[in-house]
């Protein structure tokens, strides 16, 4: 008799490699994947340098000259508007000693002097004047480094990779949701920083699942269907669709959770029911501010968008919200809440600023307390992740892409 020898295979190298291949399959991730610097530094080289992020809707600098510093992690970004009208994103990094050379966080200015020794820059990123530099100094090769820019149904996208993947999909994809509910003609009613003592991808795996929505969430769940078990979503989905859908929104198209590795972005656009009787995201379910876009009636549903790996929208036919997750170290991230309304509705006229933001500001501030329980419970060197539940799927999805993401040089 002969003996056949298993195969072994050689655990990887990589320390962080290694961990992902002894992931559990079924299971959240392991300790470390929250707390080591290591790990952060590869979520920020592959997904976050990998991926577009939406950083603002595009009516936060309407005139030429508008600009404003977002801060990302290490990064900074000046979003500005041209002469021309066209919106630049550029890293605020002198390009001589590196100092920040932008110093206010929002404004209107022609030119940038940075600071230091008063290199200045164009609002478009460009190197106009270097002082007593030799004569044969190239000063267009040395313009701040610009990221791409791409503007979508009025959301402004950056992303800091040299390729970037494919965004001709995500924009027409977007153009059959956000574009219906009229976000490019919206205006920014009102914008909530929270600060979570949490890593980034704890704040992003509570967004992604609503298993916690009912006993975490008594305000949402009274109006929104999504914390139902997946059978009677489908059923209440079904009398939705039976009053609404006429209206073109491209519904159940994509796959959030598709790798990078084709050199696609990913986005996926799902439809679900508020109940019966419920117009829009609200305290009571009714009307919070005028109708958007194309509806002139409210449908009994929302639209919800999840777009690479940090941004996320969700459209009602009345307000729209944006949820940008922001890593900041390993174990910060800033979550931003924008709301959107119908680019002439005028506060105290159309809408109550108050009741259109309750909803979504009584649901984060509970979202920011459990994730922060979570991040204090994981920090024990006791902490062995559990299995995720039916209900969880679509965050067992998320962190199998993740998985995939970070094992991708
Ligand atoms: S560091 Fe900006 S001009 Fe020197
Ligand atoms: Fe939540």
């Amino acid at each position: 008799m002969s003996i056949v020898p298993l195969q072994q295979t050689e655990p990887p190298a990589d320390p962080i490699d290694r961990l992902a291949a002894a992931h559990r399959a079924g299971h959240g991730l392991a300790r470390p994947f929250y707390m080591d610097p290591t790990i952060f530094e590869r979520d920020m080289e592959r997904i976050f340098r990998r991926h577009w992020h939406c950083l603002a809707h595009a009516s936060v600098i309407p005139n030429a000259g508008d600009f404003e510093l977002f801060k990302l992690g290490d990064e900074q970004v000046i979003l500005t508007r041209g002469a021309d009208g066209a919106i630049h994103a550029m890293l605020n990094v002198c390009r001589h000693r590196g100092a920040e050379v932008c110093t206010k966080p929002k404004g209107n200015a022609k030119f940038f002097v940075c600071p230091y020794h008063a290199w200045t820059y164009t609002n478009d990123g460009a190197l106009r004047a270097a002082r007593l530099m030799p004569k044969d100094f190239d000063r267009a090769a040395h313009g701040l480094r610009k990221l791409h820019v791409r503007v979508a149904s009025g959301l402004v996208f950056v992303s800091f990779a040299e390729t970037p993947l494919d965004f001709d999909p995500i924009e027409q994809s977007l153009r059959t949701s956000c574009g219906q509910y009229g976000w490019g003609e919206a205006k920014v009613a009102h914008r909530e920083l929270y600060a979570v003592q949490a890593n980034w991808k704890l704040a992003v795996e509570n967004y992604v699942e609503c298993y916690h929505c009912g006993p975490a969430h008594p305000e949402y769940s009274q109006t929104h269907a999504l914390e139902q078990p997946l059978h009677m979503i489908e059923k209440l989905n079904e009398a939705m669709e039976a009053r609404t859908c006429a209206l073109g929104i491209d519904v159940g198209s994509g796959d959030h959770w598709r790798n990078s590795a084709g050199g696609h972005e990913a986005i996926h656009t799902f439809r679900y029911a508020l109940y019966d009787g419920v117009s829009t995201g609200s305290e009571d379910g009714k009307p919070v501010a005028p109708l958007m876009g194309r509806f002139s009636a409210y449908d009994g549903g929302v639209t919800s968008i999840h777009l690479g790996g940090t941004s996320f929208l969700v459209c009602y036919p009345d307000h729209g919200m944006i949820y940008r997750f922001i890593p900041k170290t390993v174990d910060t991230c800033e979550m931003e809440l924008i709301w959107l309304v119908r680019g002439d509705a005028e506060e105290g006229r159309d809408y109550d600023l108050s009741r259109l933001t309750w909803l979504w500001k009584v649901t984060t501030e509970e979202d920011k307390k459990i994730i922060e329980h979570t991040a204090r419970g994981v920090r024990s060197h006791y902490f062995v992740p559990g299995p995720i539940a039916p209900m969880e799927q679509n965050e067992l999805r998320y962190i199998n892409w993740y998985l995939e993401e970070i094992a991708r040089a």
